[in-house]
C-alpha cells in the first residue's frame, strides 16, 4: 500500500524554521512507522534524523507525534495510522535538535528533581528491602515508565508554562511517595505540593490517553493530591 508521509524537517545549522517534506513509500502489511523512516532514510534521503534504539517499545526513543497523537514510532504500524498524508511530527514541547529528534533535558530535570530513587537512611536488612506485595500493586503501572515523554509532550498546560512540573515527574513522584520501603514521603509530597506541581494540573487525561505503556498518569497525579491532604491532616498517607 502506496503511504504518503508529511515530515517536518528542521536542520537549525541550514533552516530559518521548520517546513514539511513529502515523502512516498510503499508500505507492506505489518510496516510500522519506525520501519518506514528507516526506509525513507536509506532510499530517499539518508539527512532525515530521528532517534531509536531498541524498536521494542522499551527504550522510549523514538517517540515521535503521528497526525497529532503521540506514538512510539516502532510501536506504531502504518496501516494504523494510515491518511492521506501521514503527519509526522517530533514532540510538541521540546526544543527540537533536528527533525524529529528533541532535547529531553527539560523533562530529565524535571525527574531527577523528583530523587527518582529510595531515601532510607534505616539499617538495611540482611538480605534485601522486601516490598510489600499489595503496595507494589498500587504502582505497577508507573513503574513501567519508559521516560519517552510522550505524556509531558501532550499536555498543554506544559505548553504555556515550562515551570509546570509535567505528568511524567508527578506519576515518578507517586511512584516513591507509595512504595512502603521510602522514608522521604513528606519530602517528596512538600516538592509537588504548590503551584508549578499537582495543584497546576487541569486533569485534561491528554497524558494518559498518549502513554504508549497504558499508564494512567492523570490518576497517580490525583492520588498524590489526595495523599498531600491526607498526610497534612493524618501524617500519613
Ligand atoms: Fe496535563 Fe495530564 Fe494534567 S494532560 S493537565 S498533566 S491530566
Amino acid at each position: 500500500m502506496e503511504a504518503n508521509f508529511k515530515i517536518l524537517r528542521f536542520d537549525p545549522e541550514k533552516d530559518a524554521k521548520p517546513h514539511f517534506q513529502e515523502f512516498n513509500l510503499d508500505t507492506p502489511k505489518g510496516m510500522t512507522l519506525l520501519d518506514a523512516l528507516r526506509t525513507l532514510k536509506a532510499e530517499q534521503d539518508g539527512s532525515l534524523t530521528f532517534r531509536w534504539s531498541c524498536a521494542s517499545s522499551i527504550c522510549g526513543s523514538c517517540a515521535v507525534t503521528v497526525n497529532g497523537q503521540n506514538k512510539l514510532a516502532c510501536k506504531t504500524q502504518v496501516a494504523a495510522v494510515l491518511s492521506d498524508p501521514v503527519l509526522v511530527e517530533p514532540l510538541a514541547g521540546f526544543p527540537v535538535i533536528k527533525d524529529l529528534v528533541v532535547d529531553w533535558e527539560p523533562l530529565f530535570a524535571t525527574i531527577e528533581a523528583m530523587e527518582p530513587y529510595l531515601i532510607n537512611d534505616e539499617e538495611p536488612p540482611e538480605q534485601e528491602w522486601l516490598q510489600d506485595r499489595q503496595v507494589r500493586q498500587t504502582y505497577d503501572d508507573v513503574a513501567q515508565c519508559i521516560l519517552c515523554g510522550s505524556c509531558s509532550s501532550s499536555c498543554p498546560v506544559g505548553w504555556t508554562d515550562r515551570r509546570y512540573l509535567g505528568p511524567a515527574a508527578l506519576a515518578k513522584a507517586w511512584r516513591f511517595v507509595t512504595d512502603d520501603r521510602d522514608r522521604a514521603t513528606g519530602e517528596r509530597l512538600d516538592r509537588v505540593n504548590n503551584e508549578f506541581g499537582v495543584w497546576r494540573c487541569r486533569t485534561i487525561f491528554r497524558c494518559k490517553d498518549a502513554c504508549p505503556k497504558y499508564i494512567d498518569t492523570t490518576g497517580a497525579i490525583e492520588r498524590l493530591r489526595q495523599a498531600i491532604v491526607r498526610y497534612e491532616l493524618k501524617g500519613r498517607v
